[in-house]
């Protein structure tokens, strides 16, 4: 990672325990600089900071991506907050999707040339103005799509994609349960249900959700308000035939449950870790500890099947990334039909990351929430402390004598 640091600045968005690590570094060297959102160290959003770092320079194989637009997406929550194995050691720049287009060619690159629209995705980083990426994780973005509709396509699109047709072999005329309907993965899932006929698909998302998306669900369920295997099994005493995962602990033993036989339970989340703004020891160990396991006996006898996905470790570990560009281009082909349309919920500065992610935390966001370098920050709300200071100092301008001019 780039340390030639020129020089820093305060990400606004929440807490208040450290201390003002306002710019402090001197500007080193003459590289070209970009803007790039670092966390600083694991824990909450004010660990976050707007840093400016070398433009990096594509190596062999890689190429270097203008971003316009990145993807918030609720791994990034848990990154910053060190709930993640395989994170980076801090400092580094977060991020893991993003779309631009093509600055610059690394050597050895012949299938992108300069100026080309792109999607790309990252271990860590693109929470930046450029990026060098390896060429492998690059998508080639059809000419109609904008970049908002490019970054907000990537991990949600392509991961629901491969739970739904790859792992758990969605066809005709099944049940689908998915948790956090109303979030980026959920609305994917929604969308590419729709896609194969008579597909019923049941969703859990807060309330307040629920007016938004219900055109896409059959039925919708609030977790905290209902029982949602109960519910479910009123309307379905079969049971479901896909569940698809992401909160782990105790609804993984609820989605085994109800599953019917030759049901599939798919694991790709564990948000259930994830009980507020940092990261809680406790809660991670509650959630995996909560989870019974099943014995491959015990599936054999009930005709069940479990398994997990995680798009990112079979992209960068596991040698996925053929598989992924097919998927990838599948994806933007079913955008060029009309077919798959990302809900953006909402779009937020670099300096307002810690904003961006505390709604995610709150459970605010419809959709996807994007990250754009070029936006300028909301202009914040005045606080009373802040009228008050202004309406004195008007005050003792009014008192002071007048100067000619
Ligand atoms: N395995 C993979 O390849 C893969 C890829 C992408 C995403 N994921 C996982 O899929 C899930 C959705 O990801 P996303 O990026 O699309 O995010 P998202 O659904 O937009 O995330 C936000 C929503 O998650 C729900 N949620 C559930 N537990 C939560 C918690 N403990 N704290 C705060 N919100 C919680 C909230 O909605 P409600 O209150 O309405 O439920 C919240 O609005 C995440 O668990 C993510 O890690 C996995």
């Amino acid at each position: 990672m780039a340390t030639n640091v020129a020089n820093t600045e305060h990400v606004s968005g929440g807490g208040t325990d450290e201390p003002d690590q306002t710019a402090t570094d001197a500007v080193k060297g003459t590289e070209p600089e970009m803007r790039a959102v670092v966390l600083q160290s694991f824990g909450g959003v004010n660990r976050l900071k707007v840093m400016k770092k070398s433009i990096p320079v594509p190596k062999d194989g890689e190429v270097l991506v203008r971003v316009k637009a990145c993807g918030l997406n609720f791994l990034d929550l848990m990154m910053r907050q060190g709930s993640v194995d395989d994170c980076p050691r801090t400092p580094f720049i977060l991020g893991t999707e993003c779309s631009g287009y093509i600055e610059a060619l690394g050597t050895g690159v012949e299938n992108f040339k300069v100026g080309d629209r792109v999607v790309a995705f990252q271990r860590s980083g693109t929470f930046a103005e450029a990026i060098a990426v390896p060429a492998k994780y690059v998508y080639e973005m059809p000419n109609k799509m904008t970049y908002e509709e490019g970054a907000a396509l990537g991990v949600c699109y392509a991961a629901a994609y491969m739970m739904l047709y790859e792992v758990a072999n969605l066809t005709k005329g099944k049940t689908v349960l998915v948790h956090s309907a109303g979030g980026g993965v959920g609305i994917a899932v929604a969308q590419l249900c729709k896609m194969v006929d008579e597909i019923k698909i049941f969703g859990t998302a807060s309330t307040g959700k629920h007016e938004v998306i219900k055109d896409k669900f059959d039925h919708l369920f609030d977790r905290s308000a209902c029982d949602y295997v109960e519910a479910i099994k009123k309307l379905e005493p079969k049971g479901i035939d896909i569940v698809l995962d992401c909160l782990c602990g105790e609804d993984t033993n609820k989605g085994y449950d109800l599953l019917k036989p030759m049901g599939k339970y798919v694991l790709y989340g564990i948000a259930n870790v994830v009980t507020g703004e940092t990261r809680s020891f406790f809660s991670y160990a509650r959630t995996w500890w909560n989870v019974d396991s099943v014995k491959p006996g015990k599936l054999w006898d009930e005709n069940k099947s479990m398994s997990g996905f995680q798009f990112y470790h079979y992209l960068f570990n596991q040698g996925g990334e053929e598989r992924v560009n097919i998927v990838m281009n599948e994806i933007f082909k079913l955008h060029t039909v009309n077919i798959l349309n990302p809900v953006i919920d909402s779009t937020y500065a670099f300096e307002e990351v810690g904003e961006a992610m505390l709604k995610m935390h709150d459970r605010k966001n419809i959709g996807k929430i994007l990250i754009i370098p070029e936006q300028e920050p909301k202009p914040k709300p005045v606080t009373v402390t802040e009228t008050a200071a202004s309406e004195a100092s008007s005050t003792d301008d009014v008192k002071e004598p007048d100067t000619p001019k």
